[in-house]
């Protein structure tokens, strides 16, 4: 491979390098040639600039990259159909907004979800950590990971509609400028499954559902050394993470207990494993439900094939499958799968990757202008 000379400006040598590892992995992942004349490019707009611009394949391939070693995902397998929106042209709140209902719509697919992500422009972020989340009011009502943000948009103007209820839908908080923003999501903007068990007619009665879309809207995306600050994206739901978590763990909606109830288990006893039951079935309901409306969910056994494959791939491509097995461990019957007998080992240096930032409620500037 042909020398070329780095940049003689003093704060892109991080830069410069980070780029040149970035762009020897893409043009040999996607078999291209022509890397020298694409460095030496890079290499010019640094010296003049000190920063430089990916073209937009390389933007998505950076993003596939990002998942593939998200050391926490298992879903992973899917990295190559990742869907990739550059939308780097755009950073106005207002246009951001249309965009983010623009992917909704796109990821949503009549339900049979797409992974989608799209990439804006900088100096604007949004605050929420997902794109639909519910608000946590308190002991007892909706989801109490979403307390600090729900006092968040509360204090920046957000009244929750009449009675707040236990699945009210957040707005979004997006700052520019250092100013925040809020804008409501629509109810068509928000697909919802209703859950239903097969076989326990009073299960509906829980009046439990779940949103069809996680879309992670804090992490940044970092390719060949430049940050994307806003980058939200999805893949689809598994139905351990809303079943055998979001609406299960009791410091979130703690529903074992109501669904031990409506199941008539007999709940006085611990060694009659009614909370194992409860949960079971709680797992069984979600599946069903979102079959039942044709919603795309994937379940932890096939996953967790899945990923084993993912692994046995990457190896023989040469690459190593970095992974936090506590999160890759499926949260019911764990040891069903390979995954438990496993060893995982992460590089939090890794890159192309999605980079965990400070909750934006933590830190974001006092200036407000409340719906939009
Ligand atoms: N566990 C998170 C939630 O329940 C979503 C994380 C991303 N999940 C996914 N399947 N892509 O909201």
């Amino acid at each position: 491979m042909s020398q070329v000379h780095p940049p003689s400006r003093a704060p892109s040598a991080e830069l410069w390098t980070d780029a040149q590892t970035f762009l020897k992995a893409f043009y040999r992942e996607t078999r291209r040639s022509g890397l020298p004349a694409r460095l030496a490019e890079v290499a010019g707009e640094l010296a003049r600039s000190g920063t430089y611009q990916l073209t937009s394949d390389e933007l998505a391939h950076g993003a596939k990259m990002a998942w593939r070693h998200s050391a926490r995902c298992v879903g992973r397998a899917y990295w190559p159909a990742l869907t990739v929106r550059d939308l780097r042209h755009i950073q106005t709140p207002d246009e951001v907004f249309a965009e983010l209902r623009a992917h909704l719509k796109a990821a949503w697919n009549g339900g049979q979800i797409k992974a989608l992500i799209s990439v804006f422009g900088p100096g604007v972020r949004i605050i929420n950590d997902q794109l639909i989340r519910y608000a946590g009011y308190g002991p007892g009502l909706g989801d109490p990971q979403n307390a600090a943000l729900t006092r968040f948009l509360l204090a920046h103007g957000w009244q929750p509609p009449g009675q707040p209820g236990p699945f009210d839908v957040l707005p979004l908080a997006i700052e520019w400028r250092g100013q925040v923003r809020l804008y409501s999501l629509s109810a068509e903007d928000v697909q919802e499954v209703k859950l239903t068990h097969p076989t326990c007619p009073d299960f509906a009665a829980l009046n439990l559902k779940w949103h069809a879309l996680p879309v992670i809207s804090d992490l940044h995306l970092e390719v060949g050394g430049l940050r994307f600050g806003c980058a939200p994206f999805n893949g689809w739901y598994l139905q351990t993470e809303i079943a055998a978590r979001n609406l299960a763990d009791a410091q979130r909606y703690d529903q074992l207990p109501t669904v031990a109830r409506a199941l008539g288990l007999e709940t006085r006893r611990e060694r009659s494993l009614w909370r194992d039951r409860a949960l079971l079935e709680l797992n069984v309901a979600t599946l069903h439900s979102f079959d039942a409306a044709g919603v795309k969910l994937a379940d932890h056994h096939s996953v967790s094939r899945h990923f084993v494959r993912f692994e046995a791939r990457e190896r023989q491509s040469g690459r190593a499958v970095q992974g936090r097995w506590s999160w890759l461990i499926s949260p019911l019957s764990p040891a069903t799968s390979e995954i438990w007998h496993r060893p995982y080992q992460e590089d939090e240096t890794a890159r192309p990757a999605f980079v965990r930032a400070a909750p934006g409620w933590l830190d974001s500037g006092p200036v407000t202008c409340p719906f939009h």
